[in-house]
């Protein structure tokens, strides 16, 4: 939610700035905004739309002496919480002198009371946000130093903030904080670059600094001094970004999401590479950090999640309860942190999370810790939050993942999922060779996946029959269920086709009263428990004339004969199946939402990474 970058150095800042923009769009994508130093002056440009549009205007409005002046700048891209995505409420906010500037993604959530007080001390505002108060707080806390003016400002501060502040007083020097929302400083030559995210900074350099929480920071061109709210220095490790530039580049597809769909053989080949030991039939999930009397002694699972990764977290589910015996509930991450779960010292709560900084997955994981359960997480991004405060976990190392509409993270997720009831199950009650068979079984998913890809024509012919629908049905069965969760949302967020996943027995208890010859029913026929009650399911879906459109097993002769539009996916072990009928509904739905014309990677009303509750 919002992307933050700031640069100081001998570069073209505008250039840096903007470029880095484009990286975090995703992120954010209704209003975007630039500010620089130039000459000890600050200049700003705010727009409404995306990055492009900034740039038209920054060419437009910018002399080039004026960026040749400029030593140091902040962007933003925002994606609106206060306020309606508008040019004044576009970042960065200034103070009440126009001297300090501040970008921030996160929620100040004391905003009204401090603005009522700073509206009786005579302030005037501009905007509706939250993030214009904290530029005003800034300002009037600024003795001289600005440093130590935001660290004053941010002790009156409620709520989530990554923060950058520029002040025309202090042209060698950008100030940022951070509390809840993810924010690093990247180190170059002679230079520094801070972002939301590694992906921002990768063009620059490989290595970072990942604040934490509490954390402020003075960024200078030749060092970073990093303190406390009290402004005592803290010491923050440098690390390395192990991925490069090309990673965060469409490489010739025309849509992030595309690109990361056509990834996943390669993401997941990655998910399990040196974790699964055939020869002992298990999974080395060495981040887990628990020994085998430690897992032996865990009773309870509850996976805690949003989403997509939600829909990860119930599939994961059947394997863990089916291969290890483990009673295990995968949970809406907003509805566990407000539950007052009861969660044991027994219970392990896995947070499954891609960005590893949604909001509610975070404080789900907060909430376990407090009740003394095993808190692991489940990420794709290294260093984040979650993964951090888990403390131990597996990483998905599926790559960044930049589409808004999650792909390769959901496959992998599961395929962690699955090494991890095989390493739970191995400890209970599987014996070595059905260990062994279910490792070569998820040896085998890359390449699988690779033979669903090449249905991609084929995909694309029938989701020309789905493109006219304004309204479908995903059903499913047992493992298949969350699968069909999936499919229906993939759908509906990109194409924006009403899409409804439905437990096929549900379908009948009243949404059937919808299906009619308009109404296209996707149905998850793959061969594995529930198949045969399926097909009933379908022959109820066709006997009220409704479309359907199967996912089954290669070689399902009476699938083929009962359903013509079908997408054979490859065979495997049941609680790998629906990572193959899912790629086949995650290109189903890219090519509707092709053929409607829609801007696949940047869906309207959404963004990445979820940092509010
Ligand atoms: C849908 C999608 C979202 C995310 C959800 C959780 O395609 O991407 O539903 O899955 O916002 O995000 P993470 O996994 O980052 O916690």
């Amino acid at each position: 939610m919002c992307g933050i970058v700031g640069y100081i150095g001998s570069a073209d800042v505008c250039d840096v700035l903007l470029s880095g923009l484009r990286r975090l769009e995703y992120r954010g994508y209704d209003s975007a905004g630039i500010a620089i130093n130039s000459g000890g002056e600050l200049h700003i440009v705010r727009s409404v739309g995306k990055v492009a549009r900034l740039a038209e205007r920054v060419a437009a409005e910018w002399t080039d002496a004026l960026r040749a002046g400029a030593k140091a700048g902040i962007a933003h891209t925002r994606w609106a919480t206060h306020g309606a995505p508008t040019e004044e409420n576009a970042h960065p906010h200034a103070d009440q002198s126009g001297r300090v500037l501040l970008v921030h993604n996160g929620i100040i959530e004391n905003y009204g009371s401090l603005r009522r007080q700073l509206e009786g001390r005579g302030h005037t505002f501009q905007s509706q946000t939250d993030t214009e108060v904290l530029a005003h707080l800034v300002g009037e806390c600024y003795r001289g130093k600005l440093f130590e003016a935001v660290s004053q400002a941010l002790k009156h501060v409620e709520g989530t903030y990554g923060i950058a502040v520029i002040s025309a007083a202090h042209p060698g020097e950008i100030v940022v904080a951070r509390n809840g929302s993810p924010l690093l400083v990247g180190l170059c030559e002679g230079a520094a670059v801070i972002a939301s995210d590694a992906s921002a900074v990768i063009a620059h350099t490989r290595q970072v600094i990942y604040l934490q929480d509490g954390d402020v920071a003075a960024v200078r061109a030749d060092g970073v001094d990093i303190r406390n709210l009290d402004q005592i220095p803290v010491d923050r490790a440098i690390s390395q970004i192990d991925w490069d530039d090309t990673a965060v580049e469409k490489g010739g597809h025309a849509h992030f999401m595309r690109k990361e769909i056509w990834e996943q053989p390669e993401a997941l080949q990655n998910t399990i590479r040196g974790r699964l030991d055939e020869r002992a039939g298990c999974a080395i999930l060495s981040g887990l950090n628990l020994s085998p009397r430690e897992m032996a002694a865990v009773n309870r699972i509850v996976l805690v999640a949003c989403g997509t990764s939600l829909y990860a977290g119930m599939t994961g589910r059947y394997a863990l309860e089916g291969l290890a015996g483990i009673p295990t509930d995968a949970e809406q991450a907003a509805e566990f942190r407000y539950r007052n779960p009861i969660i044991g010292p027994d219970s392990m709560v896995v947070a499954v999370s891609q960005s590893g900084e949604t909001a509610d997955t975070l404080a789900a994981v907060r909430e376990a810790h407090h009740k003394g359960a095993l808190v692991a997480g489940v990420c794709n991004v290294v260093g984040s939050t979650i993964a951090r405060e888990a403390a131990r976990g597996i990483y998905l190392h599926a790559g960044p993942e930049i589409g808004v509409a999650s792909t390769k993270a959901f496959s992998s997720q599961v395929l962690v999922l699955v090494m991890l009831a095989l390493a739970f199950g191995r400890g209970r009650r599987l014996s070595r060779e059905e260990g062994a068979a279910l490792c070569r079984e998820m040896a085998a998913v890359p390449e699988l996946v690779r033979r669903v890809l090449a249905q991609d024509a084929a995909i694309a012919a029938l989701a020309a029959r789905l493109a006219p629908a304004s309204s479908a049905f995903f059903i499913g069965r047992g493992v298949l269920y969350p699968a069909a969760l999936e499919g229906a949302l993939k759908l509906k967020e990109i194409s924006y086709v009403h899409a409804e996943g439905y437990h096929a027995a549900e379908l009948k208890h009243g949404p059937i009263a919808l299906l009619d010859e308009q109404t296209p029913v996707v149905a998850l026929l793959n061969d594995v428990p529930g198949r045969d009650k399926m097909l009933g399911n379908v022959q109820e879906c066709l006997a009220r004339h409704a479309p359907v459109l199967a996912v089954a097993s290669e070689g399902d002769a009476e699938v083929a004969s009962l359903v013509p539009d079908c997408i054979f996916v490859p065979r495997t072990g049941v609680y790998t199946t629906p990572i193959l009928a899912v790629v086949a509904l995650q290109l189903l739905a890219y090519h509707v939402a092709r053929l409607r014309g829609c801007p696949i990677d940047q869906p309207r009303n959404l963004a990445k990474s979820v940092t509010v509750e």
